[in-house]
């Protein structure tokens, strides 16, 4: 059976940067109080990358999908999975991955979007991998793609400062060499409550809420605790030690969850990628832009053992382990 190796990775950010303080002053013309203050100590966002009105989803998964394809040194045609996961979709359908597959002007293979929120884009890469193994695919493109600020409350506080904008994408290949070594996925529906966005369009109309709503202490809560169970499930299935591991990518929410995180494993800070204080939460979006800033910037090499860890809402949440 073949090994799903990543050969490729890319990212795409709008242009757009808003800092704390001008997100402060545009927010304070609306009466909502909030500092550079409050959300650096609170999160460690510094600023995030918001998309122009009309900017879609399906745009900057494209973009960030030519990225990985041109680091991949490969070209659509050869692609035959697209998988993107995102909670901000451009359509309810057709899907955002047709969207880029003809964007790319790819031919053929599967396109499919997969939904689970923070926890997306390892769902989206252990689904290519399952793929790959069973000779279902050789070469995926696996895109994590959000527009969050389009599902914001900019009234809410407690919410709208922690999201930005974002793609990244990774190519996959069959290969004999190992690859993804290890993945594990979970979910708790039961929680579905503690972070959602539960509005729909029906018969015309948009019911119930579509704005993003959290419960932000029992998310921080439950997001260390089951990263940190997933970490040592995914480390066992693949007979290794956490210590072995070189590099941790975990989703970028909040610099606090990811420094209760490596503590709580004993990971060193500095084995650690941290991204949320320049890209803010970007939901699926977050692990590949993350995994590809380490890698373009030398920190990941060929070689490395990665883990690649997302959480969300549903409530989601699941690792990859996987040599580069
Ligand atoms: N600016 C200033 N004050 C604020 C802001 C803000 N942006 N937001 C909330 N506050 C106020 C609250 O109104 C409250 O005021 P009060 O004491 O007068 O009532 C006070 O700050 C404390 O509010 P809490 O919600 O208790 O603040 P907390 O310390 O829990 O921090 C936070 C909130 C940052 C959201 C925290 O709960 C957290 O990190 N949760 C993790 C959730 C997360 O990161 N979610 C991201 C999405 S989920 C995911 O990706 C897995």
């Amino acid at each position: 059976m073949p090994y799903a190796k990543i050969i490729g990775s890319g990212g795409y950010l709008p242009p757009r940067v808003v800092s704390n303080d001008e997100l402060a002053a545009d927010l304070a013309t609306r009466q909502i109080e909030t500092s550079d203050t409050w959300i650096v100590e609170r999160t460690g966002i510094r600023q995030r990358h918001i998309a122009d009105p009309g900017m879609t989803t399906s745009q900057l998964a494209t973009r960030a999908a030519q990225a990985a394809l041109e680091d991949a040194g490969i070209t659509a045609d050869e692609v035959d999975l697209i998988i993107v996961a995102t909670s901000t979709p451009d359509f309810v359908f057709p899907s955002t991955a047709c969207l880029v597959q003809a964007n790319l002007g790819a031919k053929g293979g599967a396109a499919f979007d997969i939904q689970a929120v923070c926890s997306g884009f390892v769902y989206a890469l252990t689904t290519a991998d399952a793929f790959i193994q069973a000779g279902r695919a050789k070469t995926a493109l696996v895109i994590g793609a959000e527009v969050f600020s389009s599902i914001l409350d900019w009234n809410d506080r407690g919410t709208c400062v922690l999201f930005g904008d974002g793609a990244g994408a990774v190519v996959v290949r069959a290969s004999a060499e190992p690859g993804i070594i290890a993945a594990q996925l979970n979910a708790d529906g039961s929680q579905m409550k503690i972070l959602c966005a539960a509005g729909n369009v029906a018969h015309g109309k948009v019911t119930g809420d579509p704005f993003l709503r959290m419960d932000g202490q029992a998310v921080f809560k439950l997001a260390v605790n089951c990263l940190a169970k997933s970490a040592h499930e995914v480390c066992e299935q693949a007979g290794i030690a956490l210590d072995e591991v070189d590099w941790m990518v975990p989703h970028q929410a909040n610099v606090r969850i990811i420094n209760f995180l490596s503590r709580k494993l004993g990971i060193a800070e500095d084995k650690v990628v941290i991204t949320v204080d320049s890209h803010a939460n970007t939901s699926a979006a977050s692990v590949p832009l993350a995994f590809d800033v380490a890698r373009r910037d030398g920190r990941i090499k060929a070689g490395d053992v990665v883990m690649l860890q997302g959480v969300g809402g549903g409530f989601t949440w699941g690792s990859v382990l996987a040599r580069i």
